[in-house]
C-alpha cells in the first residue's frame, strides 16, 4: 500500500513516494488534425519542442521518479530527449493506437514503478500539481483521471447534419490525462482489452471495462491538448501569459 511519507508529508503525507511512481508520456501519434512538417509534438512550442513542456512538467510535480516517453515507430534515433528534468528518461516507441503506444510504454517503466501517471504528450501545459492531486485521488480505488464538467450545451447530431436532441450534460465530464493507476491494474486492463478486441480512447475507460472505479478529479481548462492548428496558437498564447506573471 501507499503509507510512505512523501517528501512533502505536511499536505500529501499519503502519496507513494516518488521512486514508485512512473510516467508514461504517450507522444507517438501522427497529429493528422494538425498538418505540418512534422507530428504537432514535436513541432516548436515557446521555442522548445512541444513534448520537452509535458516531460518538464511532470518532473516539476516532484510526484514521479521517472519518465517513458512513447514515440512514433522509427523515430527513436531522430529524436532529442532533453538532458535537464533531473529524471531518468527513456523513450521508447509505440503503436498503431493509444492504447498500444500505452502497453509498450508500461513495459519500459522501471519494476520498482508500482504506480503509473500516463500524460499525453500534446497536453504540453500541465499544471504540475494536478499530477499531485491525480494521485492523490486514485489512492483509494487504485485509479483516476483529471476531468471537467461539460459546460456548454450538447447536441446529437442526426441524419442531414440536423440536431435530432439535446443530451443533459449533467453528470458528463471531459476526460484529460493525467490518467494515474496502479501499474498491475493498467496492465491487466490493456491486456483485457487486447485479448478482447476492445478499443478505448483513453486508460479509464479500458479500467472502467474491467470493473475499476476510476475517481474524477477536477483537471484544468489550461491542461488543453493540443489537436488543431488553433490550439498550438491558444498554447502559445497561454505560455506568454504565464512568461509574463499570469496563470498558465
Ligand atoms: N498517441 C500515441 N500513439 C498512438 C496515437 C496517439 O502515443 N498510436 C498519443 C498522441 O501522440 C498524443 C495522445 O496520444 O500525445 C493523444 O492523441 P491525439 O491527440 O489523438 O494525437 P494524434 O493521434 O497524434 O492526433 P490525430 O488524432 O489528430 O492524428
Ligand atoms: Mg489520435
Amino acid at each position: 500500500m501507499a503509507t510512505e511519507s512523501s517528501p512533502e508529508p505536511s499536505r500529501e503525507g499519503m502519496l507513494p513516494p516518488p521512486s514508485r511512481v512512473g510516467a508514461v508520456v504517450p507522444a507517438a501519434g501522427r497529429g493528422e488534425r494538425l498538418p505540418g512538417a512534422a507530428p504537432k509534438q514535436f513541432r516548436p512550442l515557446g521555442g522548445i519542442p512541444l513534448i520537452w513542456h509535458s516531460l518538464y512538467r511532470l518532473a516539476q510535480s516532484g510526484a514521479v521518479g521517472s519518465i517513458v516517453l512513447v514515440v512514433p515507430p522509427g523515430s527513436l534515433g531522430a529524436f532529442v530527449l532533453p538532458k535537464d528534468t533531473g529524471l531518468p528518461v527513456q523513450a521508447t516507441e509505440g503503436g498503431a493506437r493509444r492504447q498500444d503506444s500505452v502497453e509498450k510504454g508500461l513495459l519500459a517503466l522501471p519494476p520498482e514503478a508500482e504506480w503509473v501517471v500516463v500524460h499525453d504528450g500534446a497536453r504540453p501545459l500541465l499544471p504540475p500539481a494536478l499530477v499531485r492531486a491525480c494521485l492523490e485521488g486514485a489512492l483509494e480505488t487504485g485509479a483516476s483521471l483529471a476531468a471537467l464538467p461539460v459546460s456548454d450545451t450538447v447536441k446529437r447530431g442526426g441524419a442531414g447534419g440536423f440536431a435530432e436532441g439535446t443530451v443533459s450534460r449533467d453528470g458528463l465530464w471531459l476526460a484529460q490525462t493525467p490518467q494515474v493507476a496502479r501499474r498491475e491494474l493498467l496492465a491487466k486492463a490493456l491486456r483485457a482489452a487486447r485479448e478482447e478486441g476492445r478499443e478505448g480512447t483513453d486508460e479509464a475507460a479500458l479500467l472502467e471495462a474491467i470493473g475499476v472505479r476510476v475517481r474524477l478529479v477536477p483537471g484544468d481548462p489550461i491542461n488543453l491538448k493540443v489537436t488543431c492548428p488553433q490550439d498550438l496558437a491558444l498554447a502559445e498564447a497561454y505560455l506568454a501569459l504565464s512568461k509574463g506573471g499570469g496563470s498558465a
